[in-house]
């Protein structure tokens, strides 16, 4: 096996920047394949923290290549300043990022966009809760065939006759959301700063799918790195409360522009309890002080945008859902410790709805937030020892949930997280052997 796909199994930090980083040790090429800098990574190497939004969190390996994929919408700046920080480390260089020349360009009026949706969306009650970073509006730039890609920051002239034709549709739009048309001055600083990145990022830029492919040709081992979680994908997530992306195995396929049959395995990574940020339906919610712990406890507040997260229980059809969406062949299981001296712990094995019991969430977002969980209690444990590195390790109880989610979710664990550090793994199979 030498080609696996790493997806969030749920709504997005599932913990998939350790995951990753602990993957890469066996992998020659990451790949970052869909989203943009709505991502946030959180790494901790050596006690020293490390935020990645669109590099993959493979960067921590000097020697790996690191691809952006010609999928996602990079915002040039945001780039720019992550890989400051990165070769201030002495990481990524020269010969180790590549950037698709297809990947598409986030400018400050998709940020501008989205941020006026979201304020108008938050009087209606129409908000999706978006990280306001451009991704929607980019995307919908690229659909509607309009946007600007990494390869046209080589020819300005092309640069400003698309900005000045997105403009023409996007101005009306704007003070249609109770915002300023941006005048000459700002708009020639917009152009000329993307440029100026451009010319930076240039030496970085090429054909990122035939790379890949090439990789995979020769027989190295290559991780793609998903990022959100299935259930925010643009298709089959619980839309409109979605990212704009493809967030399931197979955008893996789709953004970086290789073929289905070049995967080896998908390994899903599933926080042991679960959260959300942003509007959308979640029915193993948990308000008031037991979220409040739960979220203290596991540090649940975005590392893009600081919002807290919204705090629940394991849901298990959720977690099915995204088992069957991405064809996961195995389960990272993340932060068990969080759940440690928290006292009773559950989880949701099944949603009732109209007097039926249902395995999977329902389609339609109004009947989620109707349906009702079915719990599953465990007896809480104190603490997981921090140097356990076998599920027999374990406290009685905490051994019990693991192995009921794993019975339950219907796929096996290749590891069990039980903090944040690298060496604080159960470490169960080697997705690549
Ligand atoms: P957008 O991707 O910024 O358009 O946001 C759309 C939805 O996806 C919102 O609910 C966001 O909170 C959520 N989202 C986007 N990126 C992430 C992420 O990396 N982690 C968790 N949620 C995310």
């Amino acid at each position: 096996m030498s080609v696996v796909v790493v997806v969030g199994a749920q709504w997005g930090d599932e913990g998939k920047g350790k995951v990753v980083d602990l993957m890469t040790e066996r992998a020659d090429t990451v790949v970052r394949y869909g989203g943009g800098a709505n991502a946030g990574h959180t790494l901790v190497i050596d006690g020293k923290k490390l935020v990645t939004h669109l590099v993959p969190s493979g960067v921590c390996h000097p020697g790996k290549a690191c691809v952006l994929g010609d999928g996602m919408v990079i915002d040039p700046h945001t780039l720019l300043e992550e890989l400051g920080e990165c070769q201030a480390r002495g990481l990524l260089q020269r010969n180790e990022l590549l950037i698709g020349l297809g990947a598409h360009i986030i400018l400050p009026y998709h940020k501008l966009i989205d941020g006026l949706r979201e304020d108008r969306g938050a009087k209606t009650g129409r908000a999706i809760g978006t990280t306001r970073r451009g991704i929607g509006p980019a995307y919908e730039a690229k659909a509607a065939r309009k946007g600007v890609r990494m390869r046209d920051l080589a020819k300005p002239e092309r640069v400003r006759q698309l900005v000045a034709a997105n403009l023409d549709e996007l101005v009306p739009l704007i003070l249609h959301l109770g915002g300023q048309a941006p005048g000459q001055v700002e708009v020639t600083k917009w152009i000329d700063d993307a440029l100026a990145a451009g010319d930076k990022l240039r030496p970085y830029t090429g054909d990122a799918g035939r790379h890949v492919d090439a990789a995979i040709t020769a027989g190295k081992h290559v991780l793609f790195e998903g990022a959100q979680g299935c259930l925010l994908d643009l298709d089959h997530g619980t839309y409109p409360y979605v990212t704009s992306s493809s967030t399931i195995a197979a955008g893996a396929c789709q953004s970086a522009g290789i073929g289905p049959t070049k995967i080896d395995a998908v390994v899903g990574i599933t926080k042991a309890y679960a959260t959300r940020v942003g509007e959308g339906p979640f029915p193993t919610e948990i308000p008031g002080e037991m979220g409040e712990r739960l979220r203290q406890a596991g540090g649940e507040f975005g590392a893009t945008t600081g919002r807290p997260r919204r705090c629940g229980w394991l849901d298990l059809p959720a977690l099915r859902m995204g088992v069957r969406l991405s064809g996961m062949t195995s389960l990272a299981l993340t932060k068990l410790d969080v759940l440690g001296g928290l006292g009773e712990v559950c989880v949701c094995v099944a949603y009732q709805l109209d007097g039926k019991e249902l395995d999977e969430p329902p389609t339609d977002p109004e009947d989620i937030a109707r349906a009702t969980p079915v719990y599953a209690k465990f007896p809480g444990w104190d603490r997981l020892p921090a140097d356990a590195r076998d599920v027999s390790d374990l406290p009685a109880s905490a051994r019990a949930y693991v192995e009921t989610i794993e019975r339950m979710a219907g796929v096996p664990f290749c590891l069990v997280s039980v903090g944040p550090d690298r060496a604080e793994t159960i470490r169960l199979s080697d997705p690549f052997a």
